[in-house]
């Protein structure tokens, strides 16, 4: 790797916005390897020299990887004249870089990855690699097993296509029906417009995995969280990218 400027590393790990950084320059409490660095434009290079803030070492991530638990009410865009987006859930700071991998809608939560990884990103989203999307729902109307075959055979939403096979499981059928579903592709308001096209209305829609990366259920509504070592390898590898 080349010469990265230290600001700049410190702004992306979350450790020092860039005003701050300039603080820390001037009262010499970084250092690389065994320098004390003051002037604000200083680079390293992170594969060869150690960085330090005061006596701590900054191990340097070229790659974040957040999961957030998207909330009903914003929207899935990195910015937005008139609404809040998904980035105003994420750590001050870190924002600059990061995407989200695909969108849910205004009023759907659940599970949404956001990172910095373009190739992992376009991976996850390339129309030729069917990652399973499983969402819990609500919905207006019994869902019979009727309709649970209709998923399976694809159903004509007024794309060039029918959708591919989704799978449906009835978690409680009544006049409001609580389902999960799971779907490989990821066309616009796709799942509440299969349910439109058997006449029933989505009432509310949750993702809770995305390929091999699950919900944490420990998260709330607008908590975030990085994702581990192990779900970074565990979506890479699911991709085919090195993990
Ligand atoms: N399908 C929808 O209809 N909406 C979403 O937000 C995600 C999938």
């Amino acid at each position: 790797m080349t010469q990265i400027r230290i600001d700049k590393v410190l702004s992306q790990m979350n450790i020092a916005s860039r005003s701050e950084c300039k603080k820390l320059f001037q009262s010499g409490r970084i250092r690389v390897n065994d320098s004390c660095v003051r002037s604000s434009s200083a680079k390293y290079d992170p594969q060869k020299d150690r960085l330090y803030v005061d006596d701590r070492q900054v191990i340097y991530q070229e790659y974040q990887y957040y999961m957030l638990y998207k909330p009903a009410g914003c929207v899935t865009a990195t910015k937005d004249l008139h609404e809040k987006t998904v980035m105003d859930y994420l750590p001050q700071g870190i924002q600059r870089g990061l995407s989200p991998v695909g969108r849910l809608d205004k009023d759907t939560e659940g599970l949404l990855l956001i990172t910095n990884d373009g190739a992992l990103n376009h991976a996850l989203l390339s129309p030729g690699r069917h990652v399973d999307k499983t969402y819990i729902a609500a919905i207006q109307g019994t869902v019979t097993e009727d309709t649970v075959r209709i998923f399976r055979e694809g159903i004509e939403i007024g794309e060039k296509k029918p959708t591919a096979p989704a799978l449906l499981e009835i978690l409680n059928a009544g006049a409001v029906s609580e389902v999960a579903v799971t779907v490989t592709e990821g066309k616009f308001h796709q799942i509440k417009r299969m349910f439109q096209a058997v006449g029933m209305k989505v009432l509310f829609l949750k993702r809770i995995s995305m390929g091999p990366l699950k919900l944490d259920a420990f998260l709330k509504p607008g908590e975030c969280r990085e994702l581990t070592q192990k779900e970074i390898q565990e979506l890479k590898r699911s991709q085919g990218l090195e993990g």
